[in-house]
């Protein structure tokens, strides 16, 4: 039996993920402990490299929590946990000061003397909060966090590692089954807890912000292990993607409008002020389907993004990332408009965990955008995940700690059995489901929904994972099975989700019930294996 042949690893705590939450997590954890971090591809290759705009934080010496925790409430349309926005707001400071302690040089301009750092201004917020290096803030983040994981003793970092399921024994998670993308072979890591940070699901849309590998892998993983997922038809719009046929959605970040960019239709007429009284800093539900709207009256395949009308020398010092980027295209947004549309961005909903980021699974913590905390309800305020990240993953780190002591050691789980399976002969499979769920998911569950586009959705997705499952049951793992696998896994959830809210509200707008209910409740799907 080929799975005998394969590596066997044991630590005492198993990372699943290298971004701002799992590599947080990892440095949080007491020195002593053995931890593994294990990445799909490099530590750096997660949505939080990309991240732009920054993370918000009650910083202001006029700003409060209780106004950062209104502005969250009001953006998440009813739906958010006030404990959880409570909660995440007041670490918001202890947050900053961390990253800073790390090493992250956030920008310090001073225009006021009422914070030591410059702070910017994005949708939803009542005022300036938003802590930033310049616009590519995740990548600070990213890199100082990856250099302090390296550089630690007690962690050993695994790249090229594709988590495959979960290990879960008398009802406690003991590590998982990871493929080594170098050898081909699935191997085994045992742990006293885990922590899944493997971000978010936007990869089931056609178009969207996030890079390869946000196939909502820990949200399946998850699911299939026995927790409860929650809210996952609230899948975020960002309203402005850089439009061009070679931009592979680059994102033109909230803070451009924040500081003054302005939206404009083909010929030149500002628009978001007929939609919300905030205009182009309203919440992103609002602008996404205010654009959504404007290209399907108009029959247009972009609206204008504006900050031209702001010095040369202001634009290159915030926005350097965008403006380069924007150049390569052949635009210079220092004299004209930049092209923009909206993609899919961030998965509001997810694994269902507490304030400690615990599952519904023992020793299982889920943290970052893969968990759902109730922090975002229906639709997250702008710069509140990094935020979000750096709040559960110390968390986290701090109950499994208290907890560490009372897990039971992981034992002798199985390997990982490949005697029934064969070498692929047939990749095109993937490769055409691949691009047939993203589609469909994209004209059918996308921004405007209704009944007859969600049953449609359900029916094709009932066909692809009967497809799915008889490729996986038949064929080698490889890192595209099982992205696809995941994928079609959470675009079913995320339809089951859609499906059983009958009403519009945040991200979930449907033509069928455009109304708003009184009552405002989460959309919870518990699995046929809950421990519960
Ligand atoms: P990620 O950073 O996405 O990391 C996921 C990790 O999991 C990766 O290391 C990946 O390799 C690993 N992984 C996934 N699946 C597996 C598997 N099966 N096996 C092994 N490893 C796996 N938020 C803000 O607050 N402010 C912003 O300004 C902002 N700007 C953004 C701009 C862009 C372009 C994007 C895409 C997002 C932005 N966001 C922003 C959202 C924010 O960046 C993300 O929500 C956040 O970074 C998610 O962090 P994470 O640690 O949960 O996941
Ligand atoms: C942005 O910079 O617009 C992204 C901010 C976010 O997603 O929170």
């Amino acid at each position: 039996m080929q799975g005998l042949m394969s590596a066997r690893h044991e630590h005492d705590v198993l990372v699943i993920g290298s971004g701002a939450a799992g590599l947080s997590a990892a440095l949080r954890l007491p020195a002593h402990y053995r931890i593994a971090v294990i990445s799909k591809a490099e530590l750096t290759q997660g949505s939080t490299f990309w991240a732009q705009g920054g993370m918000a934080a009650v910083l202001h010496t006029k700003d409060t929590v209780d106004s950062h925790v209104e502005d969250t409430l009001n953006a998440g349309a009813g739906l958010c946990h006030r404990d959880a926005v409570e909660f995440t707001v007041r670490e918001s400071r202890a947050a900053v000061e961390w990253l800073v302690d790390q090493g992250v040089d956030f920008d310090r301009w001073h225009e006021t003397d009422h914070s030591d750092f410059h702070l910017t201004r994005e949708g939803g917020h009542s005022r300036r909060r938003i802590i930033h290096a310049a616009d590519a803030t995740g990548r600070a983040i990213s890199e100082v966090l990856t250099e302090r994981a390296l550089a630690a003793e007690n962690i050993e970092t695994f790249e090229h590692r594709v988590a495959v399921d979960l290990v879960v024994r008398d009802g406690h998670c003991h590590g998982a089954y990871i493929l080594n993308r170098a050898t081909g072979n699935v191997e085994l890591f045992s742990a006293r807890a885990v922590v899944l940070a493997t971000g978010g699901a936007s990869k089931a849309y056609l178009y969207t912000s996030n890079p390869d590998g946000a196939s909502g892998d820990g949200i399946a993983m998850a699911w299939r292990a026995g927790c409860r997922v929650a809210n996952l038809e609230f899948n975020q719009f960002h309203p402005t993607c850089l439009y061009h046929p070679k931009a592979k959605s680059f994102l033109i970040s909230e803070a451009l409008r924040g500081e003054g960019g302005l939206l404009r239709l083909p010929d030149g007429e500002r628009f978001m002020q007929r939609f919300d009284e905030r205009a182009e800093l309203a919440p992103r539900d609002i602008v996404a389907r205010a654009i959504d709207h404007e290209m399907k009256r108009l029959g247009v395949d972009c609206v204008y993004l504006d900050i031209s009308h702001k010095p040369l020398e202001f634009i290159e010092s915030h926005f350097p990332t965008i403006a380069a980027r924007c150049r390569e295209f052949g635009i210079d947004i220092s004299k004209e408009p930049i092209p923009v549309v909206p993609a899919a961005h961030y998965t509001c909903g997810g694994v269902v965990v507490d304030t400690n980021g615990s599952t519904d699974v023992a020793g299982l913590y889920a943290i970052g955008e893969t968990s759902f905390t109730g922090l975002h309800g229906a639709n997250r305020m702008a710069s509140n995940s990094l935020l979000e990240c750096i709040v559960y993953a110390t968390a986290s780190a701090a109950h499994i700690s208290q907890h560490f002591d009372a897990f039971p050691p992981p034992g002798d789980a199985p390997n990982w059995d490949e005697s029934q399976v064969t070498d692929s002969d047939e990749d095109v499979v993937i490769s055409h489901n691949w691009d047939e769920l993203r589609r469909f998911m994209w004209d059918y569950v996308g921004i405007v929904r209704t009944n007859k586009r969600l049953a449609r959705a359900q029916h094709r997705i009932e066909m692809l994972q009967a497809e799915i499952a008889e490729y996986y049951s038949n064929y080698k793992v490889s890192n595209d099975l099982l992205e696809l696998r995941n994928l079609a896994m959470v675009a079913q959830l995320m339809i089951r989700c859609a499906q059983s809210r009958k009403e519009s509200r945040g991200l979930h707008f449907t033509l069928n019930y455009p109304e708003l209910l009184d009552e405002a409740r989460d959309t919870v799907l518990t699995p046929d294996n809950s421990p519960g």
